[in-house]
């Protein structure tokens, strides 16, 4: 059997703008992971998809046509040249579905893995990062393409749709809380509120995504230099932008409160928005008061992450 998993992901900055040509930053959650296996399966003729947390289990041949994962594994085994028969392929993830953490694209990342892996390819993030957002077309409709890429190269991101991504540096390990209201969020159908919106009334809605493309470009240089009171300000600026913008709502707006007054450095709503995960910027000291605000205030579940440098060995796949 051969076995690979991949992390999770928040974005840091930049939700909704990314998907109109404006920078975001994404970050790794390398704690919550996907996990797929892949093994033998003689003389089955087929290959058995299985997810048993979901309570799914089918043939690749029966797939829906839009199956990302089950069009994936058809490209991944095109890619290897090896045909598409006689295997199982088991999927697991700790990842909430549906809260802006990348499951989709981690599960998928985790396949991709243990495919090439099985078949003795050793890719690259790049071409990894590739593969998986073909399936993310078909769940997100027009994705940005930055869970594809933050989750292959699992480190923090400068990404603009359409150019090579740039893994970025960061001056000191950045403590996140990161906060689930419990809320089902659907990426497609807010980035769909968001797209009308916009049509609606686009001067007001570019100068909003501009404002969010230079307060990311800032925060790139506070990541860098490791200021975290100034990336802070900037989350929190972020926040207000989003919430002009339509994509908070009164659960998130109460988390980011209550993280705020129990002294976090800043925090923001992140992913899709009206609902999901919102993220907190915060001390070690401050960490616990924090987490313990966060559910108080409604927080179905927090997970504590330190998000650090990317390491020489993935600068060495940067392109930009
Ligand atoms: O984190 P998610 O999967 O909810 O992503 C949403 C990010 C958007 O910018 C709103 C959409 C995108 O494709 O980048």
């Amino acid at each position: 059997m051969t076995t690979a998993s991949a992390c999770g992901k928040v974005i840091l900055l930049g939700e909704h703008a990314v998907v109109y040509g404006r920078p975001a930053i994404a970050v790794p959650v390398s704690q919550v992971r996907a996990e797929a296996a892949v093994e033998p399966l003689p003389d089955a003729g087929d290959i058995l998809l299985e997810a048993p947390d979901l309570g799914r289990s089918y043939w690749l041949s029966q797939a829906d046509a839009a199956d990302g994962i089950a069009h994936l594994v058809r490209l991944a085994l095109k890619e290897l040249g090896v045909p598409a028969h006689d295997l199982r392929i088991t999927v697991r993830s700790e990842l909430p579905i549906g809260r802006g953490m990348g499951s989709g694209a981690a599960v998928s990342t985790a396949i991709v893995r243990a495919l090439g892996r099985h078949f003795g390819a050793d890719w690259p993030a790049e071409k990894v990062s590739a593969l998986v957002f073909e399936a993310e077309k078909l769940y997100h409709g027009t994705p940005s393409g930055i869970d594809n890429t933050v989750i292959a190269f699992e480190a923090p991101v400068y990404f603009i749709k359409g150019q090579p991504p740039a893994l970025l540096p960061i001056g000191a390990p950045l403590p996140l809380l990161i906060a689930d209201t419990g809320i089902f969020s659907s990426t497609r159908e807010v980035v769909g509120a968001v797209r009308e919106a916009h049509a609606r009334a686009p001067e007001r809605y570019e100068a909003l995504f501009d404002a969010i493309g230079e307060l990311v470009k800032a925060a790139r240089q506070s990541l860098e230099a490791g200021d975290l009171p100034a990336l802070g300000r900037l989350m929190d600026e972020n926040h207000r932008l989003l919430q002009a913008i339509g994509v908070s709502c009164p659960e998130l707006d109460a988390l980011v409160q209550a993280a705020k007054g129990a002294g976090a450095l800043g925090a923001k709503l992140s992913g899709a928005g009206r609902g999901g995960n919102m993220i907190v910027l915060v001390t070690p000291e401050r960490a616990a008061a924090v987490e313990q605000a966060l559910r108080a205030a409604g927080a179905v579940r927090v997970i504590f992450t330190r998000v650090l440098s990317p390491s020489s060995e993935q600068n060495h796949h940067a392109v930009a």
